[in-house]
């Protein structure tokens, strides 16, 4: 009994021996790790302001101690973000299917991208993601830094291409080799790529919207409509209100079951039917697939992440699928509670709601656009060729020429396809 705790403690030491002596050398693909030597990084930790609504970034907490927010850090992301030689032709750049001006996606149903190839789900906004603690429709990915690393290499967006030949070519430009050497303390790693991407985004935040400055004290930012479709959301309108309407069921949408906390969204997975044909035979498994063997739940066949509904007016159309192309529309589903299949969220029933209370709860959901930050393209270093792309050549989003399989997909062994 005793013996058991005591490996335990000899395997933790052995590990954290080996981390501690382990040198660059020794790690494979080595140039893909950066390992910060403090005394070679000349950069500033920033505390961003954050804006009415939102949680700070707290360091450690909602930010990773291994990637502290840094002024250099923040700009080289900003610049990676907006480059499409991280593509494999030089045409797409993360903007490009989340664009700023598009509220942080691409306005498309399904995303598209390198050469013109439709991809198999809609892209989600990368506002607010840093209060996320999964990334992807279905969650697979456990951090920012993970996320930035898939797209880069996916054949229908970025192109098929190892990290290897994105690093070297990112490494053939002076201007990064530059900063990543002051930021880092490295050449141009993949880890460094990542920490950059992902510092630059924990900066895109949607808050101080009208629902914010309602909920610190200024009732006249919500309209009457509003408020009453924020009470049928799930919120109780403030006590000094003197606006209290009588016959508007609390909770009556039943939003808040899965839409709430600060960024209106409680970080789970869920099947609301979104892509369920007739039969109820649905389109894409979702979560389910993400999971690993062995932790697989029914309850996450078919069940995506809760979106974040800040901004929400920007970012249509909408669900995993992009299958609903307005607020108006979204609602509908809801009421009608959703596609049937065999997987179908208990939450999910018919509303009965009035075409009123629809208006009501779209003008509650308008009320959570947050002011908009207008984010001022980057200057982008220059190539071996002594060029600098134009980031904004790659925010036109490709022809479609394709539709690519879904990749995550779908009629595998659970639905017996
Ligand atoms: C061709 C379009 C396309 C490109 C290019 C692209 N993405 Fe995405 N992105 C998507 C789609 C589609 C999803 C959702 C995929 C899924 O859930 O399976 C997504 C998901 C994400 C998410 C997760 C958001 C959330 O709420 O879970 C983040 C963050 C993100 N992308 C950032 C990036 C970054 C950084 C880059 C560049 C390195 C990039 N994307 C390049 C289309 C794209
Ligand atoms: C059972 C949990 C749950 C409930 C209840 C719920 N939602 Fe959702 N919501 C989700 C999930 C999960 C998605 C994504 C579903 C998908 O794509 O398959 C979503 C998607 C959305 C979207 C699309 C956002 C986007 O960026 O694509 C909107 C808008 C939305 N919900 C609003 C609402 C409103 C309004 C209510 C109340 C009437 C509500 N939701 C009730 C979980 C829920």
């Amino acid at each position: 009994m005793v013996r058991k705790p005591l490996m335990a403690f000899m395997v933790l030491a052995i590990g954290t021996n080996f981390a501690i002596s382990a040198d660059q050398a020794s790690i494979p693909g080595n140039y893909q790790v950066q390992i910060p030597d403090s005394s070679k990084i000349h950069d500033q930790p920033i505390e961003v302001q954050v804006p009415k609504g939102l949680p700070m970034l707290t360091p450690n907490a909602v930010v990773p101690a291994s990637n502290p927010l840094t002024a250099g850090k923040i700009e080289l992301g900003k610049q990676l973000y907006f480059d499409p030689r991280v593509s494999s032709n030089g045409t797409v750049s993360c903007a490009t299917c989340h664009n700023p001006e598009k509220g942080w996606a691409d306005a498309q149903k399904l995303t598209i991208g390198i050469g013109g190839a439709v991809n198999g789900r809609n892209s989600p906004t990368v506002l607010n993601t840093v209060y996320s603690k999964n990334l992807f429709w279905d969650g697979r990915a456990p951090s920012l830094e993970a996320q930035s690393q898939g797209p880069p290499q996916a054949a229908t967006e970025m192109g098929k291409q190892t990290h290897e030949q994105i690093i070297e070519r990112l490494a053939a430009i002076p201007g990064y080799q530059i900063q990543f050497s002051k930021v880092f303390g490295t050449g141009v790693t993949l880890d460094g790529f990542a920490k950059a991407i992902a510092s630059f985004e924990r900066t895109a935040l949607s808050g101080n919207s009208a629902y914010d400055r309602y909920s610190t004290g200024e009732f006249k930012a919500l309209s009457e409509s509003a408020k009453r479709g924020m009470i049928l959301y799930g919120l109780r309108l403030d006590q000094e209100d003197e606006y209290q309407p009588e016959n508007v069921t609390l909770k009556k949408a039943n939003c808040t079951s899965c839409h709430l906390g600060t960024n209106f969204s409680d970080d789970q997975f869920h099947n609301l039917g979104v892509g369920a044909d007739k039969d109820g035979k649905l389109a894409d498994l979702g979560r389910w697939v993400a999971e690993a063997v062995g932790s697989k739940n029914t309850a996450s066949i078919g069940a995506f992440k809760t979106p974040t509904v800040r901004d929400v007016t920007r970012t249509a159309p909408y669900m995993h699928d992009g299958s609903e192309a307005t607020l108006e529309s979204v609602i509908e589903y809801y009421n009608k509670g959703g596609n049937p299949n065999p997987y179908l969220s208990k939450d999910m029933k018919p509303l009965k709601l009035t075409d009123q209370e629809k208006k009501d709860l779209v003008n509650f959901l308008k009320s959570l656009d947050g002011e908009v930050v207008p984010v001022a393209l980057p200057k982008l270093p220059a190539g071996p060729d002594g060029l600098s792309p134009d980031p904004r050549a790659a925010l036109a989003v490709p022809t479609a020429t394709k539709a690519a399989a879904l990749k995550l997909n779908v009629h595998s062994t659970i639905q017996g396809d």
